[in-house]
């Protein structure tokens, strides 16, 4: 089925493999997005962007927010996840590497993969004196940079709410079955709010690919009241 611009699936129930074009659209639109304008909006205005961050323009409390932000999500992420010194973590959506940093503290070498060129660039800069952790760019649905069976601990945290398109999800999920070792762990944090179709969807399709009770949402909820993102012509609300 080919779909027009501002036709792009937005409830399960129009759940169809998409083309070339449209993927090829979808990310171009999706790349725009979230190569932000400055480091400073992409920090405090797509990754942390509660009403709290919305509230104020003043770095000092910007940060302390932010460090408040991470100290809050890492053990939604971990929980659960028995981490080990020897391991290998990837993180799918990892931005200017916030959660890379102190993951990068628990583990042998922790790998981000984001679509965005500019997040890339600043996560390396800000990881400039984290040698055991890389950063690398990839299409938005695939991590064919990474090695089958290499990784221990696959998680996502704020950026699966994001993926507009279902066929990502789908990529995404069998990506990672590839590239778990056995017995792997993975955490992706999907919205709070999705409509029960989607999130329970990914469920379905992840449990079996992992492995049971491998799937844990950490369920983060970040996005500010009524805040909406444009993607390829369609208004993605959160709450919708
Ligand atoms: C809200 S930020 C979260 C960043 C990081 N996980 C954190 O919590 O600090 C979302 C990130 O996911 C990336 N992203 C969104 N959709 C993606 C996709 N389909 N594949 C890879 N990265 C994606 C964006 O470029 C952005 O850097």
């Amino acid at each position: 089925m080919r779909l027009a611009r501002g036709e792009y699936p937005v409830s399960a129930g129009d759940l169809v493999k998409v083309d070339a074009t449209t993927h090829a659209n979808w990310l171009a639109d999706t790349r725009r997005f979230w190569d932000a304008g400055s480091e400073f909006e992409a920090r405090y205005r797509r990754i942390c962007c509660t009403p709290d961050f919305a509230a104020t323009e003043d770095e000092t409390e910007l940060r302390r927010l932010w460090d408040e932000e991470t100290a809050r999500a890492l053990p939604l992420i971990l929980r659960g996840v028995p981490i080990r010194p020897d391991w290998t973590c990837l993180e799918i959506g990892s931005g200017i590497g916030r959660l890379l940093e102190p993951m990068a503290r628990k583990c042998r070498r922790v790998i981000g993969i984001d679509l965005s060129e500019k997040m890339v660039n600043w996560s390396r800069e800000y990881l400039a004196d984290v040698p055991n952790a890389e950063v690398l760019l990839n299409d938005g649905r695939s991590l064919s940079c990474v090695e089958d069976a290499s990784i221990d601990f696959v998680f996502s945290h704020l950026a699966f709410q994001h993926i507009t398109l279902f066929e990502v999800i789908d990529d995404y999920l069998a990506e990672i079955a590839r590239v778990l070792k056995p017995g792997g762990y993975c955490r992706i944090q999907n919205w709070r709010d999705a409509p029960k179709p989607i999130s329970e969807s990914i469920k379905d399709v992840i449990r079996p690919l992992l492995g049971r009770g491998r799937y844990r949402s950490s369920r983060c909820w970040i996005w500010g009241e009524g805040k909406q993102v444009k993607f390829g012509g369609v208004t993605f609300h959160p709450h919708a």
